[in-house]
């Protein structure tokens, strides 16, 4: 009988973005397992880790984790560097991150606090510059994609959003730095 081939047999995707199982990048990342492709799972920190510990053998035995948090110097490329001692490039890169303080997730827009506005900007848009950037020579040569996580928000004013809808239009915006990698 006829098997169709798995859609990403032997690429190798790093999920930046599972914090637990009702994350959207848990959902990719089983996915991207069943579709046959070798899978990195970075985590924020270490009380994350231990969720992601748990959660990463029911995607097989050959998960790749490393800790990232795009706020803290170095973590990037020091997640690469964990990351290219088990593949030998990437295929794939999938954005799935985002954080806004509790604060300045309601009230009155133009109280947003300098800090606030800089964190979700540094966490939620910023952080696809540096991960593209740390990828991109891993990337090179493998028609590789990034794919990352906006809302609606981005566009319209969505009440209470406030501050993430920046993050995301800035996000949307980052776009040059994906195809940079993607070339
Ligand atoms: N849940 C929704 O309805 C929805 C709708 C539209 C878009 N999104 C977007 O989808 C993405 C995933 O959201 P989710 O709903 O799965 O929530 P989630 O909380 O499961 O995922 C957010 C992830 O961001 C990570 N993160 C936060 N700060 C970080 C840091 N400093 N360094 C590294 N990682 C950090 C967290 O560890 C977590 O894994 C986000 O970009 C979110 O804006 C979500």
């Amino acid at each position: 009988m006829f098997a169709p081939m798995a859609l990403l047999s032997g690429k190798n995707v790093v999920v930046f973005g599972v914090a637990n199982k009702r994350s959207i990048a848990w959902g990719i990342a089983q996915a991207l397992q069943r579709e046959g492709a070798r899978v990195a799972l970075t985590y924020q920190n270490d009380r994350m880790g231990e969720a992601v510990k748990k959660l990463a053998p029911e995607l097989g035995g050959d998960v790749v984790l490393a800790p990232c948090d795009v706020t803290v110097d170095g973590d990037i490329e020091r997640c690469f560097d964990a990351i290219g001692k088990e593949f030998d490039g990437i295929d794939g890169l999938v954005h799935s991150i985002a954080f806004a303080k509790r604060e300045e997730l309601g009230g009155n827009f133009v109280d947003t606090s300098w800090d606030g506005y800089a964190l979700a900007q540094q966490v939620s848009a910023w952080s696809l510059i540096g991960l593209c950037k740390a990828a991109a020579p891993r990337m090179e040569g493998r028609q590789a994609g990034v794919v990352c996580l906006s809302y609606y928000g981005a566009e319209r004013v969505v009440q209470n959003y406030n501050v993430m809808g920046v993050a995301k239009a800035a996000l949307q915006n980052a776009q040059p730095a994906a195809s940079a990698v993607s070339r």
